[in-house]
């Protein structure tokens, strides 16, 4: 179904001649028949940034489950970070014929010349999780409140701390780290934490001695843990040879591993060197067990079996010619044009509720964490 027009036309010419049988007193299933008729047989391609985080296979898994149970086909495929593999690899899915895309981009401003060829062949796309920039070959826009997500991990680190309320307490001393630069969702974690965090930071509550502050300097490519804990290294050796460091602002699970590692190897841990409060993103099982440990203190769930739901729910709306359901028509401009967007809401998981909130809903099994 290489032009999903022309095959909507057959439909439709099918859906008329069925009704002129009808009229002729032809048996008919009635019109809920000729509703599904737009997406039989239809195959989705599903492109996923990497296999690296167990997150992002398990979105791949979701999606696909979703779809199937919806009597789609589907086609799985991972850029394993790599932005130009993704690229090439959505290039085959069109070349195939597939009928709608989801797209989870790995770099969000590579993805114009492979939309536009999607875009000529009538094939939908939805941004899934992360927004992609600079096209309007984006139908629409699939994620969590990511503004939120920033602002329960500052939050987080607020009350932790004992800064709440009009406590004079402190000064404390936090190093804040950020996602790849690549991803748009970096900029709305980050913002959202620091709407939280900077006035500490202006009353002199919160000190970071490092004095890197500013987005740019934050960043970590790729989230890659290793690269964090290389960063915390450095800030460690540089900034805390004589004083401790009380709290990290981490957007995410793999980077929180690797910031707790460099602390520990750094002597936090122990009674008289307690670790700092860490924060984290996504309830990877390593987090969530680092938690129950007492050493991650907590990260932001967000339960990506809903998101897939939504993914797939948009999908079948617009191969049905009927419109996705959306929450957000005005937050989520992509420099081309306002994506409308479904928005889910992610939740703060910590040692108090991550039995209730992540394995009683299923997300994570018991025994992945014994
Ligand atoms: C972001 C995503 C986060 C986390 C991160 C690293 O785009 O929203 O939940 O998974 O990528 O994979």
């Amino acid at each position: 179904m290489r032009n999903r027009r022309a095959a909507l036309a057959a439909v439709a010419t099918a859906a008329s001649l069925a009704l002129t049988l009808t009229a002729c007193g032809q048996n008919s299933e009635g019109g809920g028949e000729e509703d599904k008729k737009g997406s039989e047989g239809a195959t989705i391609g599903i492109s996923m940034p990497t296999k690296s985080s167990e997150r992002w296979i398990a979105d791949g898994n979701n999606v696909v489950t979703d779809l199937k149970s919806k009597g789609y086909k589907t086609k799985l495929v991972y850029g394993e970070d790599d932005p130009d593999q993704q690229v090439s690899q959505i290039e085959n899915l069109i070349t195939q014929g597939v009928d709608a895309l989801i797209v989870a981009a790995i770099d969000n401003k590579s993805m114009n010349n492979v939309l536009q060829q999607a875009k000529d062949a009538d094939i939908p796309v939805i941004s899934y999780d992360r927004l992609i920039l600079g096209t309007e070959n984006v139908g629409y826009y699939a994620s969590f409140d990511n503004e939120k997500v920033g602002e329960l991990q500052g939050t987080y680190i607020v009350e932790k701390l004992g800064l709440k309320d009009g406590s004079k307490k402190g000064p404390f001393n936090i190093e804040l780290f950020a996602g790849s630069n690549d991803d748009n969702n970096t900029r709305y974690f980050f913002q959202g934490a620091m709407n939280v965090l900077q006035p500490y930071i202006d009353k002199k509550q919160l000190v970071v001695k490092s004095k890197q502050t500013e987005l740019n300097q934050v960043t970590t490519l790729r989230w890659d843990g290793g690269t964090a804990q290389k960063r915390m290294e450095d800030i460690l050796t540089s900034a805390y040879r004589s004083d401790r460091v009380d709290a990290v602002l981490s957007p995410y699970d793999g980077i929180s591993i690797g910031i707790l590692s460099s602390l520990k190897s750094d002597g936090y841990g122990s009674a008289s060197k307690p670790l700092p409060v860490v924060t984290g993103q996504d309830a990877e099982v390593a987090s969530v067990k680092s938690i129950i440990a007492a050493e991650q203190s907590m990260t932001v769930y967000k339960d990506t079996r809903e998101l897939a739901k939504v993914a797939s729910n948009m999908v079948d709306a617009l191969l049905n010619d009927k419109k996705p359901e959306t929450n957000d028509t005005k937050t989520y401009d992509n420099g081309a044009k306002v994506v409308p967007a479904f928005l889910l809401e992610p939740v703060a998981v910590d040692k108090e509720n991550y039995q209730k909130v992540v394995v009683d809903s299923g997300y994570i099994k018991q025994s992945d964490l014994d």
